[in-house]
């Protein structure tokens, strides 16, 4: 078993440190972020972007998220390993649960991460009293970009922020143990950090956060397409792909990275 468990998450959150969260996706890259001081590293579903060169997540299947997660498995000694259950894996209890037992027991997952606001907190209960370790991801869930109709900051004025307040509130009352936001406003996701004791990592949500999450291809300069306004390329300033990532962890920790240039007002 590698060294980072939910139990060291927690006494970061509760020591002030940093939890620094990165993508991977394959054995060599999972090694690299591993060696790198990483302490979480998640096989996301943006590997139907980054992997595969779909324009979103939907298309992504269990399958392919089982394959990518034993790859990435095989190369960590330290963090801890959370894994995406990809779009309509997850559509009931037992779709989620049964999508949950492949990647943990074929794949090798610590932890699950589900796309969730308080509509989906029976099936993150249903997970948890299953004796899943899940991580709810809210804010914008980019899974949901179809209804959406587009990737925009969340949690805007004070209904909606009242509303990501409440879906905090419900997913950490239905058992989740890890919170994730993605594209908030740093005063909302201070908000929420504030509003439960779960670590709360954060990705366009500002340096209020327990941690921060970035894609791997971001912070190597490599994104297809136009970088996201919250990433940095930690390689144009580094000498080698070890070194980003070290600068990534090095950047978290210090409370370096975001700056104010990377949030939403
Ligand atoms: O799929 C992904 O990479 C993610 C994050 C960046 C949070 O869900
Ligand atoms: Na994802």
């Amino acid at each position: 078993t590698r060294s980072i468990s939910l139990s060291t998450l927690r006494r970061m959150k509760a020591d002030g440190t940093p939890i620094v969260a990165l993508t991977a996706y394959d054995y060599s890259f999972a090694r690299v972020v591993d060696r790198a001081g990483v302490d979480v590293v998640l096989v996301g579903d943006s590997l139907g972007m980054v992997m595969q060169g779909h324009g979103g997540t939907v298309p992504v299947t269990l399958e392919e998220m089982a394959y990518h997660t034993r790859c990435v498995a095989r190369g960590l000694e330290r963090a801890y390993l959370m894994v995406d259950l990809p779009f309509l894996s997850d559509y009931d209890d037992r779709a989620a649960l049964e999508s949950a037992a492949v990647l943990m027991k074929e794949g090798g997952a610590d932890m699950v991460k589900i796309e969730a606001n308080a509509a989906q907190a029976p099936i993150v209960e249903a997970l948890s009293r299953a004796g899943v370790p899940v991580c709810a991801h809210f804010g914008l869930r980019p899974q949901r970009v179809g209804q959406l109709g587009g990737y925009r900051v969340q949690g805007r004025g004070d209904e909606a922020a009242e509303q990501v307040l409440a879906d905090a509130r419900t997913l950490a009352a239905a058992g989740a143990d890890v919170l994730l936001v993605e594209c908030l406003s740093a005063p909302v996701a201070a908000r929420v950090r504030a509003a439960t004791e779960l670590p709360l990592i954060g990705i366009g949500a500002g340096v209020d956060c327990d941690g921060q999450i970035l894609v791997l291809q971001d912070i190597l300069g490599i994104t297809p397409g136009r970088p996201p306004k919250f990433s940095h390329d930690f390689l144009a300033e580094q000498g080698s792909i070890p070194a980003a990532v070290e600068g990534y962890v090095e950047a978290v920790r210090s409370h370096r990275f975001p700056g104010p240039e990377h949030g939403f007002e």
